[in-house]
C-alpha cells in the first residue's frame, strides 16, 4: 500500500498491523466531518496519479486531501511526460522533490513497484491489476458499520478472482474475516490469496453475512465474449441472495453494470450497502493519510 526504502515512512505491512486504529479514525472522521482532521495535512501536498479512468478513488482522495488541509493534484498520465518517454522511475524521483505523498493507480504493477523503488515519499496503491487496498478499507469499515466487528464474519465476493477480491482476501484475512471467493475455472484467485475458494457460488454463499459482486470485465481485459459466458453462473441475484445469510448484505466496489454481474433489484435493493461503501472510500483514506502523513 505505502512503500520505499529510503524513507523513515509507515509501510504497508505497518498499515497492516494498525488496520484496527484506522477504521476507528475512519469512524470518528466520518461521524466529526469535516471537523475531525481538519489540518492535518495543512502545507501537504498529495499526488494523485492516474494512468487509468478513476471516478471513486479519484474524487474521494482528491476531496479527502483537501478536507485534511492539503492540496491535491491530480496528474492524468497522459498529461505528462511518461507520454513522451520519461520512466515512472524519474516521475517518482521528481514528484518526491515536491510532493509529501504519491497516489497511483496503473495497468501495471511492475510500474507501480518502480515508482514505489524511485520515492522517497509515501506511495498509495489507487489501483492496479493484481491489488486494490484502498477499496479494501472501506469495505471494511462498511462491513463494521452494519455488524459492530469483522472477526468472524464470512464475506463471499463471487466472480471474477480479480484484484479487489485478492485486497479483500488479504486484508480482510488480516483484519478477521472469512472470505469465501467462488469464481469459474479460469478465473480463480490464486490458492494461496488467503481464502476459501469454492467454485459453486450458491455453496460459497451459505451462511454468509456479505456477497460481493464486481464487475465481469476489468480495465485490462480483451477477450470480453468468453469471460461473460464464463462468468454469467455467477451473477448475483435475489436467488443467490436468498441462500446467504437472512442478516447478509451486498456489496460491490462499482461501476456496476447491472444486469451482468448483478441484477438491479440486489443493487438498489434494502440488503445492499453499496453507496454507503462507496462513501467510505472518503473516510478510509483519509484516514490512511493521517496515518502515513499525519
Ligand atoms: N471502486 C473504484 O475503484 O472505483 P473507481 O474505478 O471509479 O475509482
Amino acid at each position: 500500500m505505502a512503500g520505499g526504502e529510503r524513507g523513515d515512512f509507515i509501510t504497508g505491512e505497518e498499515v497492516l498491523d494498525r488496520l484496527d486504529g484506522l477504521l476507528d479514525r475512519a469512524a470518528e472522521m466520518k461521524a466529526g466531518r469535516p471537523g475531525v482532521g481538519a489540518g492535518v495535512l495543512t502545507g501537504r501536498s498529495v499526488a494523485l496519479v492516474f494512468e487509468q479512468p478513476s471516478t471513486r478513488t479519484r474524487v474521494s482522495l482528491e476531496v479527502g486531501v483537501s478536507e485534511l488541509g492539503g492540496t491535491p493534484i491530480v496528474l492524468p498520465g497522459d498529461e505528462l511526460q511518461l507520454t513522451r518517454g520519461e520512466s515512472i522511475g524519474d516521475l517518482g524521483r521528481v514528484l518526491s522533490r515536491y510532493v509529501d505523498a504519491i497516489a497511483f493507480r496503473s495497468g501495471s504493477d511492475d510500474r507501480l513497484a518502480e515508482l514505489v523503488a524511485a520515492a522517497e515519499v509515501p506511495v498509495v496503491n489507487a489501483l492496479t491489476p493484481r491489488h486494490h487496498p484502498c477499496q479494501t478499507l472501506a469495505d471494511l469499515l462498511t462491513l463494521r458499520e452494519r455488524f459492530g466487528e469483522l472477526d468472524g464474519l464470512r464475506v463471499a465476493f463471487v466472480g471474477d478472482g480479480n484484484n479487489v477480491a485478492r485486497s479483500l482476501a488479504r486484508l480482510g484475512g488480516a483484519a478477521g474475516l472469512d472470505v469465501v471467493v467462488s469464481s469459474p475455472p479460469g478465473f480463480e484467485l490464486e490458492a494461496d490469496a488467503g481464502a476459501e475458494l469454492v467454485a459453486d457460488p450458491h455453496e460459497a454463499v451459505a451462511g454468509a453475512d456479505a456477497i460481493y459482486a464486481d464487475v465481469w470485465l476489468s480495465m485490462a481485459d480483451e477477450d470480453a465474449a468468453a469471460k461473460r459466458d464464463a462468468l454469467a453462473p455467477y451473477r448475483v441475484d435475489a436467488d443467490l441472495l436468498a441462500a446467504a445469510s437472512d442478516r447478509a448484505i451486498v456489496l460491490h466496489c462499482l461501476p456496476a453494470h447491472p444486469g451482468e454481474e448483478i441484477t438491479a433489484d440486489v443493487l438498489y435493493g434494502p440488503r445492499s450497502l453499496v453507496f454507503d461503501q462507496a462513501e467510505n472510500r472518503l473516510h478510509a483514506q483519509k484516514a490512511l493519510l493521517e496515518l502515513l502523513l499525519g
